[in-house]
């Protein structure tokens, strides 16, 4: 089967006054895949997906998401691209449902059916039972898996999720890491998620990618990596110890 690839970065590279965030990145994400972008604190993953979401433009080098170039086309981007940032900035004094009605109209999707798509959303994310909270009594949990409610009111076909379970206990973990994998699976998303949680990205993702000091010093799925640091062996080896043996060695 070929599948089309739909995040495609040449050469990025974004330099902050001199000093270099993201070097020379290549990417090549395939419709469908979960793709896990690992790397230290600093490393340059959330650079990289903000110059994905046109929200950043970059020193160098091209991307293409969807086929369109993001620094050109933010709008579009925004529109068509999911994007879970590190602090989610909801509107603490709405309601999911209001605030999910507001996303609703901000992509121009018909009243009529928006409130079908809403009870569809809260329902898959698990927050139907939680509709009449404000967001600002919600958890840090519960505001993560509104995020993800977004995405599928705007029916995003890609999302940037960036450290999605930072600061999330381990039950809420474990519930968003299988949300994440539920929608790749059911909807066919795309996602690229960058995390430190080595074991869960194991178990979902389908490649890695793991960025130190803004290069991509590894991509691949992880038998491949593992096969490159420990060689063919009988034993297999967990993403932790593939990734330690990476960032000792670089
Ligand atoms: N707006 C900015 N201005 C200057 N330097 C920045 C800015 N944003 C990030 N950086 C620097 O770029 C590097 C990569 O940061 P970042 O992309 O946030 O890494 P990560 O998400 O992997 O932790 C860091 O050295 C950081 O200090
Ligand atoms: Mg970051």
């Amino acid at each position: 089967m070929n599948r089309e690839a739909v995040i495609v970065t040449e050469e990025l590279t974004k330099i902050y006054g001199g000093q270099t965030a993201v070097d020379r990145l290549n990417l090549n994400i395939l419709e469908g895949e979960i793709f896990g972008f690992l790397g230290p604190n600093g490393a340059g993953k959330t650079t990289a997906i903000l110059m994905l979401m046109g929200l950043t433009e970059p020193t160098n080098g091209r991307a293409r998401v969807l086929g369109l170039d993001p620094a050109r086309n933010p709008i579009q981007i925004k529109a068509k691209v999911g994007y879970l940032q590190e602090n989610m900035g909801f509107y603490p004094d709405l309601t999911a449902r209001q605030m999910l009605r507001f996303i609703a109209a901000l992509n121009d999707i018909p009243t009529e059916s928006a409130d079908d798509r809403i009870d569809h959303a809260l329902d898959a994310v698990g927050l139907a039972e939680e509709e009449r909270k404000k967001i600002g009594a919600y958890s840090r949990g519960m505001r993560q898996r509104l995020g993800l409610a977004e995405l599928l009111i705007k029916d995003s076909k890609i999302a940037f999720l960036d450290e999605p379970t930072l600061g999330l206990d381990p039950d809420a973990t474990n519930r968003m890491i299988s949300l994440i994998e539920t929608l790749n699976r059911e909807r066919r998303m795309t996602i690229m998620i960058s995390s430190h949680l080595l074991p869960q990205i194991q178990r979902i993702c389908h490649r890695v990618g793991i960025m130190i000091k803004g290069k991509m010093v590894a991509q691949g799925p992880m038998e491949k990596l593992a096969r490159e640091k420990f060689g063919v062996g009988k034993e297999t080896y967990t993403l932790e110890e593939i990734y330690m043996k990476y960032f000792q060695e670089s």
